[in-house]
Formats: structure tokens, C-alpha cells, sequence
């Protein structure tokens, strides 16, 4: 029978308000997009859920698609809900998303109407849950008027089945846009989740500027460019890395010999600071202060606590953001 650590909210400071809402998220956010499908083990996948709760992390973000099989991650964080968590669900934000492919036929994907309020139907049923706290849309979908899209986050929240409404992958013209559609349909928009790590720093010349003027939130996803800046690949591919036995969206030939040079540059960095390379990754994310989580998944326990450990030292001197700029130019 799980129970969980009463120390859990013993770090006051590993909250941050979510944009100008009413919400406080983690700094550390738990996402099933890999490790929570249908082969792999459920054990596991409880043990990283039931982990990451203990040490505060209050925030678990599904999509309908995330498996593989599409839905089975829902599926099996339904069961972990039924069987552990679930008795504190008052203490949790669940998040699920629609906007990929998950059914075939001109309703299953994108950002209908149609489509977003059946895909959360479903979302429900597979998690068992009567709502979701934030409901989002994938992506932006470029055939269907935002309105109707926006229209659908809204009737979500006015229906009760989600809390809150997020965007994900927008881009900063149409955040702004989405934005204010929410605000005048009443049902403000809580979030985005955009992609950002060292690697990966797209959102930095505009996205982050329009969020903090729209007061929404931030979270960051694959803030360990979904594994790269860690010390996972240091020594080859290992065959439990997400490279070695699920390449669908990291190959090994992703990962390059010019890239480890930088990793493994960052990596002395972290040493410096006394981080393990991923705890700088995510410290460095969560330098603005715009951002309010790092979204990131494990495949083991250890992962969890690792990331976690990242919020003890979360500043940075001029002259280490100086170093870390130098290596990525390299
Ligand atoms: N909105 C979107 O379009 C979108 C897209 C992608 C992801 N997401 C969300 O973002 C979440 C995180 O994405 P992600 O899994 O790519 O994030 P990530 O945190 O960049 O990568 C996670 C991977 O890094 C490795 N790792 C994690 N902690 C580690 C540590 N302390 N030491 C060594 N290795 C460590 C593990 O790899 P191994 O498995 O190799 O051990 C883990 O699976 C997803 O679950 C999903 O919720 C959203």
C-alpha cells in the first residue's frame, strides 16, 4: 500500500505561480511520453510516479497519443491513479493534450472541434478520471480557424472536464492571438509548453517576452534534449537508453562526436558548479524566471531524484553563463 513521504512539501521554494493564475507548479515536472507504454514495465513506471510524488513533484503531463500503443500511457497512469496516487488527487495536476494523430479518418488529429473534445473524452475514460487540470492543444493546427480551436479548449473548461486550458508548440504571433481569444471566451489561457534547453533555444528572441506580457505560464519539455545533456551516451549508446531501444524520435546517429565534445564540455562545467550535467540543464532552463517548470521523463528512479537535486543551486555567476555560451558556439 503506497504512502506517501510526509516531507513532500518541505521545500516551499520548489513551487513558482503558473503565468498571473491561481496555480503554483513544481520546478520539476514528471512527463509519460516514453517509459509508460504498454511493454514497459509497470513496476517501474509506478515506482518513477509514486518517486517523483514524494519529492514534491505535483504536476504529471500526458498526451492521448503517448504510448506506444497510442493511449497506453494514459492507460497506465489510470491504473497507477486506481491504485496509488489516485487517493491524493486533489494534491496533483494531471495535464493531457490533443492535436496529434490518434484515430484514423478526417476527425483524428489537428485541432477540430471535432476532434480535441472526443480526444479528451477518451483521455478521461483511459485515466478514469471525471477531469483533467490543464487540457491543451498539441499543436496549431493550420486549417482550422484558432476560434474554433480556442472554442474547444474554452467548452472543456465550461464543461468541466478540464480546469484549465494550455497551447503547446505555438508560436509567438499565434500565442498572442490564442491568448486573447481565451481571455474573451472567459477561460484565460493557464500555460504553454514549448520545447527549450541548451540545444534547443528557439523560444528565447520572442515566445518568452509574449508569455510574461500575457501572464501565462511556461513549462519547458525535453529540457535533457531527451537525454543528450546527461551523461547517458558518455561511454556509447547503452542499450536501456532512449537511443539505444526506442529511436523514434532520438537515433543513435543523433547523438554525433561534435556533439559529445560539447556535452562532455558542459559536463566539466556542471563538476564546477558540483551538478551532475543534468541538474545544470535544468538549472539553466529555469534561470528566467518566466519559466515556471522543466518538463522532464525518466526511465529510472534515480533519474527522478537526480533532476529534483538540480533545484538546490539553480543560480548562475555571469562567468559561468559566459563558459556555457562559449561551448555551445563551438
Ligand atoms: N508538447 C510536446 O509536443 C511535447 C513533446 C515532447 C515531450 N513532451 C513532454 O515533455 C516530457 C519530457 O520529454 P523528454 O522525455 O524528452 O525529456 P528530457 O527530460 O529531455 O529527457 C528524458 C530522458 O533523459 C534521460 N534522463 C532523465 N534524467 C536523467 C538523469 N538525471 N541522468 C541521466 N539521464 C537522465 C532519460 O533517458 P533514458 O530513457 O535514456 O534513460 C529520460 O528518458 C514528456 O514526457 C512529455 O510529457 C511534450
Amino acid at each position: 500500500m503506497y504512502s506517501p513521504a510526509a516531507t513532500r512539501y518541505d521545500t516551499p521554494n520548489f513551487y513558482r505561480r503558473c503565468g498571473r493564475s491561481g496555480v503554483k507548479l513544481p520546478l520539476i515536472s514528471l512527463g509519460l511520453w516514453h517509459n509508460f507504454g504498454g511493454k514497459d514495465s509497470f513496476d517501474n513506471a509506478r515506482a518513477i510516479a509514486c518517486r517523483a510524488f514524494d519529492l514534491g513533484i505535483t504536476h504529471f503531463d500526458l498526451a492521448n497519443n503517448y504510448g506506444p500503443p497510442d493511449g497506453a500511457a494514459e492507460e497506465t497512469f489510470g491504473r497507477i491513479l486506481r491504485e496509488d496516487l489516485g487517493k491524493w488527487r486533489d494534491e496533483i495536476i494531471i495535464s493531457t493534450k490533443a492535436g496529434y494523430y490518434m484515430w484514423p479518418g478526417p476527425y483524428g488529429e489537428w485541432g477540430s472541434r471535432k476532434y480535441l473534445l472526443a480526444s479528451l473524452d477518451q483521455s478521461l475514460q483511459r485515466m478514469g478520471l471525471a477531469y483533467v487540470d490543464i487540457f491543451y492543444s498539441h499543436r496549431p493546427d493550420p486549417e482550422t480557424p484558432l476560434e474554433e480551436t480556442m472554442g474547444a479548449l474554452a467548452h472543456a473548461v465550461r464543461s468541466g472536464k478540464a480546469l484549465y486550458a494550455g497551447i503547446s508548440n505555438y508560436d509567438p504571433a499565434a500565442t498572442a492571438r490564442a491568448a486573447k481569444l481565451l481571455r474573451d471566451l472567459g477561460t484565460p489561457c493557464l500555460i504553454h509548453q514549448p520545447r527549450y534547453s541548451l540545444l534547443d533555444r528557439w523560444i528565447e528572441p520572442q515566445l518568452l517576452a509574449t508569455l510574461e506580457q500575457e501572464g501565462i505560464g511556461c513549462i519547458v519539455f525535453s529540457p535533457l534534449a531527451k537525454g543528450v545533456l546527461t551523461d547517458r551516451y558518455f561511454k556509447g549508446i547503452p542499450a536501456d537508453s532512449r537511443a539505444g531501444h526506442d529511436p523514434r524520435f532520438l537515433r543513435p546517429e543523433d547523438i554525433t562526436a561534435e556533439l559529445l565534445a560539447k556535452t562532455k564540455q558542459l559536463n566539466d562545467l556542471a563538476q564546477s558548479r558540483g551538478q551532475t550535467l543534468a541538474q545544470m540543464a535544468l538549472a539553466w532552463v529555469l534561470r528566467h524566471k518566466t519559466v515556471t517548470s522543466a518538463l522532464i521523463g525518466a526511465s529510472r528512479v534515480s533519474q527522478v531524484d537526480d533532476c529534483v537535486g538540480a533545484t538546490r543551486n539553480l543560480n548562475f555567476t555571469g562567468d559561468e553563463l559566459a563558459r556555457i555560451e562559449a561551448v555551445l558556439k563551438m
